[in-house]
């Protein structure tokens, strides 16, 4: 029994070390969308809690790969209320994850 456990542990232990070591550069730990967007409307900027998502999803939620790189949605509107965060990104994902106050502008713009 502790010897079928011990090397179950030593296996995933080989599957889980290249993918750690794959995924590399994890980015800064919160990321100033408005400004890294050239955004100029008059909301408040969002400060992304980046390290905050990646402690909860897999880099493929949002990114093209699994050691992130390009983001996987398409932002090309980023003024009003369609921006393409709000409706392509941010929102479809707060609502189908049921975050709490997911959509609640206080929760992203401060
Ligand atoms: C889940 C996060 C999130 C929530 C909730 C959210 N937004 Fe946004 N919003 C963003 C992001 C990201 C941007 C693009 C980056 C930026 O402008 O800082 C943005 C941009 C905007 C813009 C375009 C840029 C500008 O400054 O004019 C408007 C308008 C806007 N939001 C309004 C709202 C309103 C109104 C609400 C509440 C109904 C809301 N947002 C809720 C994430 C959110
Ligand atoms: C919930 C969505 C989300 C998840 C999950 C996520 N990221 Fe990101 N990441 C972003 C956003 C948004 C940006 C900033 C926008 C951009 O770079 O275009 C970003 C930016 C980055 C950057 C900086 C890119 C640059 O050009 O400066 C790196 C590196 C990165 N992420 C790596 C990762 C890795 C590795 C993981 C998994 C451990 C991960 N991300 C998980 C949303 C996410
Ligand atoms: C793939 C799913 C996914 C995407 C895409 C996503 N989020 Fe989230 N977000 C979550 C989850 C899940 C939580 C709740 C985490 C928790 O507290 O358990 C969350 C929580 C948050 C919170 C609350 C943090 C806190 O400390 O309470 C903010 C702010 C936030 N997200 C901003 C954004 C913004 C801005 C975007 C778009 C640029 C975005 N999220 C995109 C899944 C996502």
């Amino acid at each position: 029994m502790r010897g079928r456990s011990l090397g179950l542990i030593a296996a995933s232990l080989l599957v889980v070390t290249p993918i750690l070591a794959f995924a590399g550069d994890k980015g800064p730990a919160t990321i100033d969308l408005k400004a890294k967007y050239g955004i100029t409307g008059s909301k408040s900027a969002v400060i992304f809690p980046h390290a905050m998502h990646q402690s909860k999803l897999t880099c493929d939620k949002c990114h093209t790969s699994a050691a992130g790189g390009k983001l996987k949605f398409d932002i090309v509107k980023k003024e009003g209320i369609m921006n393409d965060f709000h409706s392509k990104m941010c929102w479809p994902c707060h609502t189908a994850m049921k975050v709490p106050k997911g959509k609640a502008c206080a929760t992203c713009h401060k």
